[in-house]
């Protein structure tokens, strides 16, 4: 018996000195605990001993096993701590590297449309002008060649805020005035003027006090309706897709001559008649013409010798149909949900 144990101590440290990972550990393991183990096996023939020698028999089997156990736990732990240690070392972060930026919010979808117009327009040579809201009845309306009384400023019921000489603005072709005055030299303009708009209406589906409009002006020699409606055919493709088509509706405006509807074919039904279009197969999305000459001359840009043509998109209603919105007043609910994820809704 004693050359069992002494053979067991001596075979055991050099196997424990040879554990090097998990698997080595458990042969170790079931080598000297297993049922089969060589401590187990100490105790196998116990029936045929006498009383003393078992409890020594059971003892030193007791002391070697917990011996050995302890001695693999902790060689357990050390391979644990060594393997994490090694997975921390390989999988080191660098911390230096900058981080992914998170987007907070997103564009208001007014502003999304406004910048698309721009870039598309600043792409055909349009400058971006901007006037002031709170403008001068001689800007708003005089000068566009809607004098006082005239019966077409009954369309655009407006907030005056001083007397009859200052208003906030109901359209923004004011700011066709003011750029063609401010120009001394009196050269060729290419502009386009984003902005809010606003008149006396009640809030419904369509209708709101407080609008926005983009209204565009180009004026240079040789100028015809036919150029408005090539530059309305690119504006209509980019907004509405390359399969668009455009039409002119005859119109009136005090300020262009001829004035014209600007449509575009309906997008939903490809101008078959569906709701969105109200069966028409066409739906209306501004008004321009050829810039009168009144205005021209207004501006001391002499009508015989230059010529030009204008455009007055509303940009709530463009919004609307391009992301099938059914209501103005969408836009400023402050829910922050309503610009996000906007598509144009396949009606
Ligand atoms: N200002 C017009 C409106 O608010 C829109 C408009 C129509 C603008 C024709 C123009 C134009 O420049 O030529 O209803």
């Amino acid at each position: 018996m004693k050359e069992k144990v002494e053979l067991i101590k001596s075979s055991l440290d050099t196997d424990l000195d040879n554990i090097d990972n998990i698997n080595t550990l458990n042969e170790v393991k079931a080598k000297y605990l297993g049922k089969k183990g060589m401590i187990t096996e100490l105790t196998s023939n116990m029936k045929e001993l006498s009383i003393d020698e078992r409890k020594e028999i059971g003892r030193i089997s007791n002391e070697l096993r917990t011996e050995v156990t302890n001695k693999l736990n902790s060689i357990q732990k050390e391979l644990e701590e060594k393997a994490i240690n090694e997975k921390l070392s390989n999988e080191k972060i660098d911390i230096t590297l900058p981080a992914t930026k998170l987007k907070v919010g997103t564009p208001n979808i007014l502003e999304k449309v406004t910048e698309e117009l721009e870039e598309l327009l600043m792409s055909m040579g349009y400058d971006v002008v901007e006037g002031p809201e709170v403008e001068k009845d001689l800007y708003n309306f005089e000068l566009l060649n809607l004098p006082k009384g005239h019966p077409a400023r009954d369309a655009q019921d407006t907030f005056y805020i001083e007397g009859d000489t200052l208003l906030l603005r109901s359209q923004t072709s004011p700011v066709q005035i003011r750029t063609m005055l401010a120009n001394e030299e009196k050269e060729p303009v290419r502009i386009i003027c984003p902005g809010k708009t606003y008149r006396r209406d009640d809030d419904d589906a369509t209708h709101s006090h407080q609008f926005s409009q983009m209204e565009g002006l180009l004026v240079d020699k040789n100028i015809s309706l036919a150029d408005l409606k090539g530059t309305f055919d690119v504006i209509a493709k980019k907004m509405f897709g390359e399969t668009s088509k455009t039409r002119f509706r005859p119109s009136f405006y005090p300020f262009t001559e001829p004035s014209v509807e600007m449509d575009i074919s309906c997008f939903n039904c490809g101008g078959d008649g569906c709701h969105i279009c109200k069966g028409t197969g066409w739906i209306t999305i501004g008004g321009a013409g050829v810039v009168h000459y009144n205005v021209l001359d207004n501006c001391g840009y002499d009508s015989n010798i230059y010529s030009g043509f204008a455009f007055g998109f509303g940009i709530e209603r463009i919004a609307m149909l391009k992301y099938g919105i059914t209501d103005i007043r969408t836009f400023y609910i402050n829910d922050l949900r309503q610009n996000v994820n906007f598509d144009r809704k396949e009606a």
